[in-house]
């Protein structure tokens, strides 16, 4: 499609409210514009092509240009454009409910759909104070969720976020959110005091998982309904979970009657080489929630997943959950989401990040040369690269050097070299990358090369 580009730029700078934009930046200089994707690239308005490095918003599992994914939308657009689920269903929603009941793990055979990722986290909580109401004890109520992670910006969502920045200007907001420690190896000797030096992954895991039973205790059991972890925590740079972490969670929450909520709005449908992130590290949760890749991005759709145990009390009677969105479970989406599983079995996509995973790891390892390079962490094709100002010391940047290092310089200068991903200081400072599932060793040595440039550069400048 052919646009006038002055005219779009006057628009956007005079009418487009951008999220989480500091609209300032563009006082003085272009909004980007993205007009068309083809595989693993995106192009601007001025036809300049860059390496879709963070998959749009963790969010393009099989790249950009997929015809079969259109069609699926075009199709159903066509043949029923809209109905709610509101008592009343469609084939579509049927049908994925069924195939992602067959992929979640264990018992989680209750699909809830909604919009997008915030909604699948408020639908969690939600449940899980009325599940408890339902079945004697009413008191359960409370989340526990961990520092430096994002779970949305909807105000429950907010909540549960554990960045106070994000969280500031929009206090009070719903009570009853408490934090512990994440999962982060590399500052393990800072969140523990320089107990733990992070030496010993499985000891660090035991500890954050045990301050989850610290803060329950701290709470009363009688008052916390649910703990919300993602897999791979994404604020902060890809926290995985070191080895136990998980089991020891598990126990925890079965010991004091408290739901496990794995949020895997990033870390599902393939981002970890799984259909779910708990598969990959072997546990069982209560709620997953998702969104994001389950359509790759070729419409909006989110899905909240409940094992059969907490619907069970909806099932009698005059019960229901009195919840819903009017396009939660759209039928084009949920159309776009069956086409998009058709070609991740077509295609093997799950496999496809299995075998690369290790090759993107060690390709993007190599930056550990570069002193600014402080830890590379992740898996599956999901990682962040942490940036520290002296790499003996670990010593991080302070804020006005991360100012000037993040937002001044480095987003700009990949995105100058043709590397869209995100640089990022809601922690540490990190790079964030989730490229799309479809990339391969070209990708990642075109990644390794832009952030070795940039990052080089970056390193003269402080
Ligand atoms: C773990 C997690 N939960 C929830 C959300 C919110 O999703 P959405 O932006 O679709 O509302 C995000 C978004 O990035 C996320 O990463």
């Amino acid at each position: 499609m052919e646009h006038d580009y002055d005219h779009l730029q006057r628009a956007a700078k005079d009418h487009l409210w951008m999220h989480f934009t500091r609209h300032s930046t563009y006082d003085t200089s272009d909004v980007p514009i993205i007009v068309r994707g083809e595989g693993a690239y995106i192009y601007d308005a001025q036809g300049k092509r860059y390496l879709d490095g963070l998959g749009g918003l963790f969010v393009s599992q099989l790249g950009h240009g997929r015809t079969e994914l259109a069609d699926a939308a075009a199709a159903q657009a066509k043949e029923l454009a809209f109905h709610p689920l509101w008592s009343y269903a469609h084939p579509n929603a049927i049908l994925l409910a069924e195939r992602i009941a067959g992929y979640a793990p264990g018992d989680l055979n209750r699909v809830f759909f909604t919009t997008g990722g915030g909604e699948a986290v408020e639908s969690a909580w939600k449940l899980a104070k009325n599940y408890f109401k339902l079945t004697g004890k009413p008191m359960k109520h409370k989340v526990i969720s961990r520092s430096i992670a994002y779970h949305g910006t909807t105000q429950g969502a907010l909540s549960i976020t554990g960045l106070p920045p994000l969280k500031q200007q929009f206090e009070p907001l719903v009570p009853s959110t408490f934090r512990v420690p994440n999962t982060n190896l590399y500052r393990a000797s800072e969140a523990t005091g320089g107990f733990l030096d992070g030496s010993d992954p499985e000891a660090f895991g035991r500890w954050a998982a045990d301050q989850i039973a610290v803060a329950i205790e701290n709470e009363g059991p009688d008052t916390v309904a649910a703990v919300f972890l993602e897999p791979v925590q994404n604020a902060g740079g890809c926290f995985p979970p070191p080895p136990g972490y998980f089991d020891r969670v598990r126990e925890i929450c079965d010991e004091y009657d408290v739901l496990l909520v794995s949020d895997e709005v990033i870390c599902a449908y393939g981002r970890l080489g799984h259909m779910f992130g708990a598969e990959r590290y072997g546990y069982q949760p209560d709620i997953i929630t998702s969104a994001k890749g389950i359509t790759s991005g070729y419409a909006p759709l989110g899905a909240m997943i409940a094992s059969d145990r907490l619907m069970e009390p909806f099932l009698h009677g005059s019960e229901s959950f009195a919840h819903g969105f009017t396009f939660g479970g759209h039928p084009v989406s949920t159309a776009v989401a069956m086409a998009n599983f058709d070609i991740f079995e077509q295609e093997h996509i799950l496999e496809h990040v299995r075998d690369n995973e290790g090759a993107f790891r060690a390709t993007l390892e190599r930056l550990l040369d570069l002193p600014i390079v402080g830890d590379v962490r992740g898996d599956g094709y999901f990682y962040g690269i942490e940036l520290v100002k002296d790499k003996g010391t670990r010593e991080t940047f302070n804020e006005e050097e991360s100012e000037k290092l993040l937002r001044g310089f480095l987003s700009k200068a990949l995105y100058d070299e043709g590397l869209y991903c995100r640089a990022d200081d809601r922690g540490d400072p990190v790079i964030q990358l989730s490229p799309p599932l479809i990339c391969d060793q070209a990708h990642f040595d075109e990644m390794e090369q832009i952030l070795r440039t940039v990052l080089d550069k970056a390193a003269t400048l402080l």
